[in-house]
């Protein structure tokens, strides 16, 4: 094995692969082969001195997602055994939505959701991306360069979102601001996570004053009778649950696609669609990469590893996508969805047809408007944040030809 400075021991035998430090977001291929050869079920550190098991096999992640007599999503046995400011609390601490809910108020929660979101036509939600690819071109278009994750992907989840959830455009900056800084860890993440609670709180006193069009309405509606809090803290998990991982999804395939003439040069054809290269980072570089966070009601023997109650058990949707490509190279259907990147059993994505339309109508609208994006920086040379949760790109540079969408000639 080549050494590497930033993972120099990471792998001694008997000690956790450290999925915090710097070198995962390098190679993370490296991390899950460490893991792997622990068995299907590895040991690591989410962040110094917390540790939890890592699910890195197929069979095993199923047994688990599906087996909720055994498995419970509720943290907070776990929380009591950390420290105050243990920086892992913004992704895994208790709320009451749910994604920490089991059985029926799970059922309640996610009901909720399904059904607001089941009233988001494909046709109007294409609209509302075409609508915000336009507005985000408008502003960066006529310079003939841009850092397509800072201007284009993450504050297109916050345009989309935003209208989704019934606030103007002029709204969706604050949200911008809040997630990043919430999202980027650190000293400043409890300010964006507060930020992000007034926001969404304003949002909801708003929407309980006078209802509208919008998914907060619905779920203010809906029959289940979730009370205004229980609303506000659905809508705080599903705008952060949907940002993130979405925005990620389309610099990844962005990334895959023009760092690939094979990708580029059909583009416009048809040839290899989009939807090809969305799958790709499903498969390769899923955006969600560790997650699923999952504690064993009761200490267990389970598919070869002791799990001791109260510690976390993360599936590795990274590792499956990776092992599947390579134990499997070349049979995979373009569409095969073996690598679980949306989760499986009762707590996977329920907005996943919705994500994909998203991504690939953002891309697609992007190159329609930008037909000549070149990358500035090669593929393998791009930067990726640091975490142990997400597959992220810092920065994705490009140049192309200036262009103002409402020029003359223009399509609508
Ligand atoms: C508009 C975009 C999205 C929204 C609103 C959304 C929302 C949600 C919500 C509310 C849950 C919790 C479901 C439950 O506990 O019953 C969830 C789970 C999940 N989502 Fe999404 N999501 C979006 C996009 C994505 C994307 C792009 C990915 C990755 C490719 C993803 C992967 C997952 C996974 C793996 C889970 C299961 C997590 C677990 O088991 O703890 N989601 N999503």
């Amino acid at each position: 094995m080549t050494t590497h400075p930033a993972r120099s021991d990471a792998f001694a035998q008997g000690t956790p692969v450290r999925l915090w430090e710097d070198g995962f977001a390098l190679d993370p291929y490296a991390y899950y082969a460490a893991l792997r050869a622990q068995g299907p079920i590895g040991w690591a550190e989410l962040a110094p001195g917390q540790s939890a098991y890592v699910v890195t096999d197929r069979r095993a992640a199923l047994d688990l997602l599906h087996d909720t007599g055994s498995f419970s999503v509720d943290p907070r046995p776990w929380e009591r055994t950390v420290p105050e400011d243990s920086q892992l609390l913004s992704m895994m601490r208790w709320r009451p939505n749910c994604l920490f809910a089991d059985g029926g108020e799970h059922i309640r929660y996610r009901q909720t959701l399904l059904d607001a979101f089941d009233l988001v036509e494909p046709h109007d939600l294409r609209e509302r991306v075409h609508r915000s690819v336009d507005i985000l071109v408008s502003r960066f278009g006529p310079d003939g360069e841009a850092d397509l994750v800072r201007q284009f992907a993450r504050p297109l989840m916050t345009l989309v979102l935003n209208n989704l959830f019934g606030l103007p455009d002029s709204e969706s900056g604050r949200l911008e601001a809040a997630l990043g800084l919430m999202m980027e860890g650190g000293e400043e993440s409890a300010a964006g996570e507060a930020e992000y609670g007034k926001y969404v709180m304003e949002l909801i006193a708003v929407k309980s004053a006078r209802r509208g069009d919008d998914l907060p309405s619905r779920l203010l509606d809906h029959p289940l009778r979730l009370t205004p809090e229980e609303v506000t803290w659905q809508v705080f998990l599903t705008l952060g649950a949907g940002h993130e991982p979405t925005a990620n999804l389309i610099s990844n395939a962005l990334s895959r696609i023009l760092g690939n003439p094979a990708y580029y040069s059909t583009l416009t054809s048809g040839a290899r669609p989009v939807m090809d290269a969305v799958m790709e980072v499903l498969r390769y570089e899923t955006p969600l990469s560790n997650y699923g966070v999952h504690f064993a009601r009761r200490s267990m023997s389970f598919h070869g590893m002791w799990l001791q109650a109260a510690v976390p058990i993360i599936i590795s949707f990274g590792a499956m996508g990776h092992f599947s490509e390579r134990d499997h190279a070349g049979t995979h259907h373009p569409h095969d969805a073996s690598h679980l990147s949306w989760g499986a059993g009762p707590h996977s994505c329920p907005v996943k047809q919705p994500a994909l339309l998203i991504a690939t109508e953002a891309v697609e609208r992007l190159t329609q408007w930008l037909p000549d994006l070149r990358p500035t920086v090669a593929r393998e040379r791009l930067q990726w944040r640091p975490g142990p949760f997400h597959r992220s790109l810092t920065a994705l540079p490009v140049r192309f030809t200036a262009r103002v969408p409402d020029q003359a000639g223009d399509r609508a």
